[in-house]
C-alpha cells in the first residue's frame, strides 16, 4: 500500500485553487498517493474523490475555479462570519474520521478560509493530521501577509476602477464601485490605492454619512467635478448597521450587499451632486490566477509538500515579511486579521487626499 495523502479544498471559489493543487501534486506524487476529494471535507464523508496524477493536474493548474469542487456551506461550515465558532455535528465529524482512516491517510492539506480552518481544527482535535493553506480573496487571515486569490481580486478590481473613472469623468459624476470584503477592507484599501479613489470606505473605519456628501461638495466646489469611490460590502456608519441582501435558504452565512447602492441613494438626494453604483460582485474572484498569485500559490504547495514530509502537522503555511513561514492552525482562527486603521497604506492614502469617510 503506497503512502497517502489527501487534498481537500472548501469555501469560497478563489484564483490560484487549482495552482496551490498541481504544486502539491508535483512535490508529493513520487513518494505519495494523492488523493483529491470533491466538494470539500462533504467529499472526505461521501468518498467521493479522485486518484491526482502530475500529468492531469499540470494541465489545469493555471485555469479559475477548481476542478475539485468547493462549497461554503453544507455539514463542515465551521463559522458564520466575524469570528464565531460553530461546532460541528460529533457523529458527521467521526464518520469521516473513520473514512480518513480507513483510507489509510497519512495526513489532509487543506486550501480554505477561517470557516474552513475552523472545521479542520476539530477533525484535528480527533486523530487527523493537517497541514493547512490559506487560501481567501478577503485576505483576512492571520498567519500570512497575503492569501492566495487576494491579489489577483486587487487587480480585477483596480480595472474595473479605471474603467468606470471614464463615466465619471465624461459624465461629472461619482461613481462607487462595491467590492468584496465581509469583515475587512483589504480589497478596497488596495485596489482603491491602486486605482487612485477618491475615497475608500471599510468596515474597520465605520463612516459619517455627512462627511461623504460633504467631502464630495467640496471636491466639486474646488473644480474636481468627478470621484470614484470603492466600498467593501461590509463597510458600515457608524451606526454599525451592515447592509445585507436575501441569501435564501441555501446560503450558510447572510449574503452582504446593497451599502454602494445605499450612498448611491445619498448622494443622488442632494441637488448638486449625481451619481452611479456598480457591483463587482463574483467577477473579482473569477479566471486564472495573476503572476503574484501564481508564484505565491506554488510556492505553499511545495511548502506544503515539505512539511508532509516532515510529518510536521497542525499548521498552516504562510508568508510574512517576505519568508514562508508556519503557524499553528488555533493562531490563525482566533481573530481575523483586519486593516489597521493607523497602518502604513491607510496614513499614505489619508496623505494622498483620500477619504475614509470618518
Ligand atoms: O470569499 C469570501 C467572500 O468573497 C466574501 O467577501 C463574500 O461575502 C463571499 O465570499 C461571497 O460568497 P458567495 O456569494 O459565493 O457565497
Amino acid at each position: 500500500m503506497p503512502r497517502r495523502i489527501g487534498i481537500i479544498n472548501s469555501g469560497g471559489d478563489c484564483p490560484g485553487l487549482n495552482t496551490v493543487i498541481d504544486a502539491i501534486v508535483k512535490s508529493l506524487s513520487v513518494d505519495y498517493e494523492i488523493l483529491g476529494f470533491y466538494k470539500g471535507f462533504e467529499g472526505l464523508l461521501d468518498l467521493k474523490y479522485i486518484k491526482l496524477e502530475p500529468e492531469y493536474t499540470s494541465v489545469l493548474k493555471f485555469q479559475g475555479g477548481t476542478f475539485l469542487k468547493s462549497v461554503n456551506k453544507g455539514h463542515f461550515a465551521g463559522k458564520t462570519g466575524n469570528g464565531e465558532f460553530q461546532e460541528l455535528d460529533k457523529d458527521i465529524l467521526k464518520q469521516t474520521v473513520n473514512n480518513y482512516k480507513d483510507l489509510d491517510l497519512e495526513a489532509l492539506i487543506v486550501l480554505g478560509g477561517d470557516g474552513t480552518m475552523s472545521a479542520a481544527i476539530q477533525l484535528q482535535n480527533i486523530g487527523i493530521n493537517i497541514i493547512a493553506v490559506p487560501k481567501s480573496i478577503d485576505n483576512d487571515l492571520e498567519g500570512t501577509d497575503f492569501t492566495f486569490g487576494f491579489n489577483t481580486a486587487v487587480e480585477i478590481t483596480s480595472e474595473a476602477l479605471d474603467r468606470i473613472s471614464t463615466t465619471a469623468k465624461s459624465h461629472d459624476r461619482i461613481m462607487i464601485l462595491e467590492v468584496m470584503g465581509r469583515n475587512t477592507g483589504w480589497i478596497a484599501l488596495y485596489s482603491g490605492l491602486s486605482g487612485g479613489a477618491d475615497m475608500i470606505l471599510i468596515p474597520e473605519i465605520p463612516f459619517n454619512q455627512q462627511n461623504v456628501v460633504d467631502f464630495f461638495r467640496q471636491q466639486y466646489n474646488a473644480g474636481h467635478t468627478y470621484g470614484l469611490i470603492v466600498v467593501a460590502e461590509g463597510a458600515v456608519d457608524v451606526s454599525g448597521h451592515v447592509t445585507t441582501k436575501n441569501a435564501g435558504s441555501k446560503a450558510s452565512m447572510v449574503s452582504l450587499g446593497g451599502i454602494g447602492e445605499h450612498i448611491e441613494v445619498l448622494l443622488n438626494s442632494q441637488p448638486d451632486l449625481e451619481a452611479r453604483c456598480t457591483v463587482l460582485g463574483h467577477l473579482q474572484r473569477g479566471g486564472s490566477p495573476n503572476s503574484w498569485d501564481r508564484i505565491l500559490s506554488r510556492s505553499y504547495g511545495a511548502y506544503a509538500g515539505t512539511m508532509v514530509r516532515n510529518k510536521q502537522y497542525g499548521y498552516m503555511v504562510g508568508y510574512i515579511n517576505g519568508s514562508f513561514t508556519q503557524t499553528k492552525l488555533e493562531d490563525c482562527i482566533d481573530n481575523l486579521k483586519k486593516v489597521n486603521p493607523d497602518g502604513n497604506f491607510v496614513k499614505r492614502a489619508r496623505e494622498l487626499g483620500v477619504s475614509f469617510g470618518d
